[in-house]
């Protein structure tokens, strides 16, 4: 069996106990579940129980998608997410975006936790991701290319569209919440950086360090999806002072900021309904 056989056997499974056909995708970083109140639920599916998909196993990370609607529009969320850090293979970590796809699904709301290394940056501010920097994680499309995900060499000239960008500050001026805007240096952790790595990736020209996201816009684009992704910033890694990082602050960083983010996702759903 290929991993054709694998995407279609999962989606088939999700098929069969939901019937709508969502477009939205969602992609809920440590801590960010809030975003679900916002929604009416109608279906929970512990990744355990799809064929072929990963299982979560980071604290924070509850492990389910969950399907439903958000103001008359069709959602599909990824409540946990996968990271090369766990143990699985590129391919595994980027397994439920081809699901996803397979649903339907063309446009992809990422959110994550990252460490600031700008220093105009504070802990809870929102990062729009206007730009990645892949190269210090393991490219997800090494390996035997499948024309039906996509091609071979794609395109990655505006991985995180400028259009989303865009509805991103209209619709956060509108509600009064900040937005940052930046670029995201992939890593694969699980260590936090050395300071000396946290200047590195600065100097490198990124704003923002992590250890998710970047595999999964790949994948995103490499299948023709368009992709908005916002970092909760819970930690400035280039302050020489305040720099002890634990998992459980990050946690609390992105928890706080979680409604705001939760926010703004709705206001670019509620936008995209509008517009269509
Ligand atoms: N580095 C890498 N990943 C992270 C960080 C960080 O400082 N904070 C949250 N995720």
């Amino acid at each position: 069996m290929s991993v054709l056989d694998h995407i279609k056997a999962a989606s088939s499974y999700i098929k069969s106990l939901y019937s709508g056909s969502p477009k939205i995708g969602v992609i809920l970083g440590s801590g960010l579940n809030g975003f679900v109140d916002f929604m009416k639920v109608d279906l929970e599916i512990n990744y355990a129980d799809i064929p072929h998909f990963p299982v979560s196993t980071v604290e924070g990370h509850s492990g389910k998608l969950i399907v439903g609607e958000m103001g008359g529009v069709n959602l599909v969320v990824m409540s946990g997410r996968f990271h090369y850090y766990e143990g699985y293979t590129p391919n595994e970590v980027v397994f439920p975006i081809r699901v996803l796809k397979n649903l339907g699904v063309d446009m992809l709301l990422i959110s994550n936790a990252a460490g600031g290394v700008n220093a105009n940056f504070n802990v809870g501010d929102l990062m729009m991701i206007k730009d990645h920097i892949s190269f210090a994680i393991v490219n997800p499309l090494l390996g035997k290319n499948f024309a039906e995900l996509g091609l071979r060499f794609p395109d990655m000239s505006e991985p995180y569209s400028k259009a989303f960008i865009k509805i991103g500050y209209e619709v956060a001026s509108s509600l009064g919440i900040e937005l940052k805007e930046g670029v995201y240096f992939g890593v694969t952790g699980p260590t936090f950086e050395t300071r000396a790595e946290y200047k590195l990736i600065r100097t490198l020209g990124a704003d923002a360090v992590g250890m998710s996201t970047v595999q999964e816009v790949i994948t995103a684009v490499h299948c023709g999806m368009t992709v908005f992704a916002l970092s909760v910033i819970t930690d400035i890694g280039i302050r020489e002072e305040e720099n002890v990082i634990t998992h459980a602050d990050v946690l609390d960083a992105a928890k706080d900021a979680a409604p705001n983010l939760a926010l703004v996702f709705k206001g670019i759903i509620e936008k995209i309904k509008s517009a269509s």
